[in-house]
């Protein structure tokens, strides 16, 4: 976030959906975030719009005055002048004649605060409105980049499935080009994240060991110990492949996995991740019998408490097959790649929350001190992408004294000890992107529709076939039984990223 204020054209920033719980709970507050950091514009407005018929002193009070999210100082003159910039429009966001009233309001805001016509519009709001509002928003010409630029931030889910997704960058594309179109994924936003590149990219000694001749194995955890909670309206709908695997995970996979990119910028990363994206071996009917596992979570007890199970849920169907954990190994068909197993396992109910991805290298050619370490196992490097976000590169060393007794240590970096900084939020960061027209961070039409592909097959089998059974798991373990055996069946394990295992695996069929 190196650009500051007085680099910056004016822009308004239109929230659609703001008196939802997202502007509430990461846009408003984001927004804040940058506003104190002087990352916005001195000449900027924030319009919320939503069905809701609030005033805008009204709209203040809830996203900024009561909310619980806006920790800071909010009786300052910085505050209050940040609370002057926002104000409120209530639309019918599915009716077009609605959005004159939104063209003259824009019109006021845009002369009053001198914005020069760049608008960022933001739809956060429920995805069957993704291609009404940008039709509605063309046929008033809003669009349109003759004075100024028009950007379209989208939340996900972007498509319910490949033919969806398909159809929705179609149709969005007749109003908004490409480049204007910024598909958010707040992974991408995580510092962790973008950090994946740099360790990659602007180090000389962990690129030439990245490839099939040094490494054995990559695994991926994504773990939250939350349940669905009041979600499961929407969850039961998704699942763990749509609402976490398509989207964050296969962006994290291909970070990992991509090929150097030629510049750090848009374009040439994000021809990479598509074509990492593009060589992802497809899943055979094969593949997804043995290699894909879904879990539900089931009742358990956490240290002495009652923890519902995903079908006692508010909104979740009696007999759901919603799965709400998902491990699979796949191959990626590359020269780099080639025959490096990569497992990723990813659910709710689980017992802790954390993002991490294990690097294992191979075994040394000839290793002449197997006989004496103490911890026979092979390097790794873990990426922590959260919690305590960092690194950790564990090898082999020499125990003191006689004899070559060889003991498994770790170099450990934290994240925190880098900056005792305000580490902007993964929002925050993204927003800030979108108002420098920087899309590096955002997904790109074509390799959300690489993602989908790649999960269609998974979604079809389970969907048809229903001898593929989801396991149920007790909330609080680390999903269902046959999640070990995924790993296991190839003479590996899955890295504990934690100790405290709350509750003991075991499973029935549902
Ligand atoms: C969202 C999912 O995209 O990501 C949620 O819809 C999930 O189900 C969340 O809980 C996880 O995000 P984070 O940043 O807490 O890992």
């Amino acid at each position: 976030m190196t650009m500051r204020n007085e680099d910056m054209e004016g822009v308004i920033f239109v929230i659609f959906g703001a008196s939802g719980d997202l502007a509430v709970r990461k846009l408003i507050p984001a927004l804040y975030q940058l506003y104190k950091g002087k990352y916005l514009p001195d000449n900027f407005a924030i319009l919320g719009a939503s069905r809701s018929s609030y005033t805008d002193e009204e709209f203040r009070d809830k996203v900024f005055y009561d909310s619980e999210f806006i920790k800071s100082e909010k009786k300052s003159d910085d505050a209050s002048t940040f609370v002057n910039r926002l104000s409120y429009l209530p639309l019918q966001t599915a009716e077009t004649a609605s959005y004159a009233k939104l063209k003259s309001r824009l019109e006021i805001l845009d002369e009053q605060y001198s914005i020069g016509g760049n608008y960022i519009y933001y739809l956060s709001t429920p995805p069957f409105l993704y291609e009404t509002i940008p039709a509605c928003l063309a046929d008033h010409g809003l669009n349109n980049e003759e004075r100024g630029w028009k950007r379209l931030v989208i939340e996900k889910p972007f498509g319910y499935d490949l033919d969806t997704a398909i159809a929705l960058n179609k149709n969005i594309k007749q109003f908004f080009t490409e480049d204007q179109i910024y598909r958010i994924d707040h992974y991408l936003g995580k510092e962790t994240v973008q950090n994946l590149l740099v360790t990659r990219f602007s180090n000389g000694i962990f690129e030439p060991l990245w490839n099939r001749n040094y490494i054995q194995h990559i695994q991926i955890t994504n773990a939250e110990n939350l349940t669905v909670g009041s979600r499961g309206g929407y969850y039961d709908k998704s699942g763990a492949l749509r609402d976490m695997f398509q989207n964050h995970l296969m962006q994290i996979i291909a970070h990992i996995a991509m090929e150097p990119p030629i510049a750090a910028n848009a374009d040439a990363i994000r021809n990479e991740k598509l074509k990492l994206l593009q060589s992802i071996r497809p899943l055979s009917e094969e593949d997804i019998e043995n290699h894909v596992i879904r879990g539900q979570y089931m009742s358990s007890q956490i240290k002495g408490e009652r923890v519902n199970g995903y079908r006692e849920e508010e909104g979740v169907p009696d007999d759901s097959r919603t799965e709400t954990f998902v491990a699979l190994k796949f191959f990626i068909d590359n020269w780099r790649w080639a025959d490096v197993p990569f497992y990723v396992r990813s659910g709710k109910a689980l017992p802790t929350k954390v993002t991490e991805v294990v690097i294992t290298f191979k075994d040394p050619p000839h290793n002449l001190f197997r006989k004496e370490m103490v911890y026979n196992d092979n390097n790794q490097l873990i990426i922590r992408i959260q919690p305590d976000e960092g690194l950790l590169l564990k090898f082999g060393m020499k125990v003191p004294g006689s004899g070559f007794e060889v003991k498994d240590i770790g170099l450990d970096f934290h994240y925190s000890d880098l900056t005792e900084a305000d580490v902007p939020t993964a929002y925050a960061r993204l927003l800030m992107d979108v108002v420098k027209g920087d899309a590096t961070l955002y997904a790109r039409g074509d390799s959300v529709e690489e993602a989908w592909r790649f999960v269609k097959p998974i979604l079809e089998a389970w969907k048809n076939k229903p001898e593929l059974k989801v396991k149920g798991y007790p909330a609080g373990s680390w999903g269902p039984p046959d999640v070990g055996p995924l790993i296991e069946a190839d003479d590996l394990t899955w890295r504990n990223p934690c100790s405290e295992l709350t509750t003991e695996g075991s499973s029935i069929e549902l």
